[in-house]
């Protein structure tokens, strides 16, 4: 077991530290670390869950050879052997938690597909029927199964956390229509087969998030794909419409935090110790049923 709040690699090239993941610029590669630090209610909390890092980045490279078959990815190694040089000093921080990529020219939009209502697309739902400009049937219970998933597109907000929200044809006017529409298609197909494996393991993954970049003039996947930090993952075997569901990976946490009265600014309180250990069981716990492996 390891703990990996950050990175301390001084003397690597460190190019943008996200919530969750420290990047590396090596040229025409990137070294993704994807480090033990949580986020909730959008803030990052202080104390970092034991081996996080490792089950999302190996929950990453599990979907992307699984949807191999679909489209090709940024991954270039997980083998650390075979890392830079400036790397290998670090191997032991960085085996299981990182991956070496292929630098792309990422879209600028955010491909988020739903499979089911919930989050910002309830919300938007009740107060008009529709989600994203997608007029949906009456009728429709929080947490309900849609007919068939929606695309509803993004663009990353140049300022601030919040991403807006646009429509496939404004992604034709940013992207042009044949980009735009293989994003789209591309989108749904990965979703519906990963979601559909999920769920013979027991996990529904409501929804997600995907990034797509352009190598060589080839669309490929990127960034990290149907983790619990990219998409909503429900157990199962909680799952009942008409009410929110249990998150299969925060619920500890975050209930410790309403309880808590924090009042989700930063910074965050300090977790006890049976939150932090129990997030970090559900973690090996998600692995363990969605690859059928040990970390
Ligand atoms: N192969 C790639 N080529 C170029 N850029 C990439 C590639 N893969 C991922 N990226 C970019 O790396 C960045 C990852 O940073 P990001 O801010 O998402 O980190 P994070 O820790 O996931 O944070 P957050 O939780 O806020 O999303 C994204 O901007 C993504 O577009
Ligand atoms: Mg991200």
């Amino acid at each position: 077991m390891t703990v990996i709040p950050e990175t301390q690699f001084k003397d690597l090239p460190l190019k943008r530290q996200g919530k969750v993941r420290d990047i590396f610029d090596f040229g025409d590669m990137l070294l993704l670390v994807t480090t033990d630090r949580l986020s909730a209610f959008d803030v990052v909390l202080p104390d970092p869950i034991p081996d996080k890092g490792k089950v999302l980045n190996q929950i990453s490279v599990f979907w992307f050879e699984k949807m191999a078959d679909l489209v090709g990815n940024h991954l270039v190694t997980t083998d650390v052997n075979a890392y830079p040089a400036p790397c290998l000093p670090y191997k032991d921080v960085l085996d299981k938690r990182s991956m070496l990529v292929k630098k792309a020219d990422p879209l600028p939009v955010e491909c988020i597909v739903r499979g089911y209502i919930t989050g910002s697309g309830w919300h938007g739902y009740q107060t008009t029927g529709h989600v994203c400009g997608i007029q949906l049937p009456q009728g429709l219970k929080e947490s309900d199964k849609l007919s068939t998933p929606l695309y509803t597109p993004s663009t990353k907000a140049e300022v601030g956390d919040h991403d807006i929200n646009i429509s496939f044809e404004q992604t034709v006017d940013i992207l042009g229509k044949e980009t735009a529409e293989k994003i789209r298609d591309l989108s749904l197909e990965i979703y519906n087969k990963g979601a559909s494996m999920a769920l013979e393991k027991g996990i529904i993954i409501a929804d997600t998030k995907f990034e797509f970049g352009v190598l060589d003039g080839e669309i490929i996947l990127i960034d990290e794909v149907l983790t619990p930090d990219s998409s909503r993952f429900w157990p199962l075997d909680d799952y009942a419409p008409g009410r929110s569901q249990k998150s299969f990976d925060k619920q500890t946490v975050r209930d410790w935090l309403v309880n808590s009265g924090w009042d989700k600014t930063p910074p965050g309180p300090k977790l006890p110790k049976e939150v932090i250990e129990n997030t970090a069981q559900t973690y090996k716990d998600i692995y363990a049923r969605l690859t059928g492996d040990r970390l």
